[in-house]
């Protein structure tokens, strides 16, 4: 069985103190003893230094939420994989909705930032979903296959390891709304299928998590369902309490 995987992605939300404050609570509860769940951390870039510093020699692994697909150079504002590398970072997300959505990024631009972050030693979680009007048409699989295909065009069967899906319908993320088990569950086998066709490797070794409005009222019911191999969290990522008891969840 795949051990399950638990990120937090903060957003654009804390500043220094709260964040210290939190991140401290999560290390007493999953710093040092635990290990039934592999817990991630996604600060802003601004904290990822401080969050980086506390974690440091914990079971808590740092991720950042956004690359640049370019090393070095004049690239004003962005953020390189080896800068991140630099503060300790094992995990970048690429491909979040919201980046797709607010900010344009294509699925062009999600491949490249996936083919650098990993020659840079980056492991990787890649975002796909749907928005309500492709789900509403039908079309989610094509959209997600389609996503997929093309972040994941310059991968070979060795990267592979190195990237966990996440599995955000647009829909369900900061609206409360989450998706049936059903609906997540078709998708996440889907992904699954695809991957292990394209790479020719067995299901097991690929890991899919699912994210939009979990929260420790929905984690059982999300987690123990098929193809689930965790989740990635927003909003009920913000507060010691909130989180623990997701990451509770799913390492029982
Ligand atoms: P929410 O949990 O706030 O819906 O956000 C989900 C998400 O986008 C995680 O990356």
């Amino acid at each position: 069985m795949i051990k399950k995987m638990i990120a937090a992605n903060w957003k654009m939300n804390l500043l220094k103190s709260d964040a210290k404050l939190l991140a401290n609570s999560l290390i007493e509860n999953f710093g040092s003893d635990y290990s039934a769940v592999d817990v991630v951390l996604a600060p802003p870039f601004t904290l990822l230094d401080a969050v980086g510093n506390l974690i440091k020699g914990s079971n808590i692994k740092l991720c950042a939420q956004n690359m640049y697909p370019e090393e070095s150079g004049a690239f004003t504002g962005e953020i390189s994989p080896l800068m991140l590398k630099d503060l300790n970072c094992t995990w970048v997300i690429i491909g979040h909705s919201e980046r797709r959505q607010i900010i344009g990024e294509t699925d062009e631009l999600v491949s490249k930032k996936v083919k650098l972050a990993l020659k840079c030693d980056l492991k990787i979680i890649l975002c796909v979903g749907e928005t309500l009007e492709q789900r509403e048409k039908g079309v989610q699989n094509q959209i997600i296959e389609n996503q997929v295909e093309i972040a994941l065009k310059d991968v070979n069967n060795d990267m592979l390891k190195n990237i966990v899906i996440a599995y955000e319908p647009v829909w369900a993320i900061g609206t409360g709304k989450n998706a049936t088990p059903n609906e997540i569950v078709e998708v996440h086998t889907m992904i699954k299928e695809l991957l292990s066709m394209k790479f020719r490797e067995n299901d097991d070794n690929i890991r899919v998590l699912y994210g939009g409005s979990v929260k420790p009222e929905n984690i059982d019911e999300i987690i123990s369902s098929n193809n689930v191999d965790g989740a990635l969290v927003g909003g009920a990522s913000l507060k010691a309490d909130s989180f623990s008891k997701i990451v509770k969840a799913a390492g029982e």
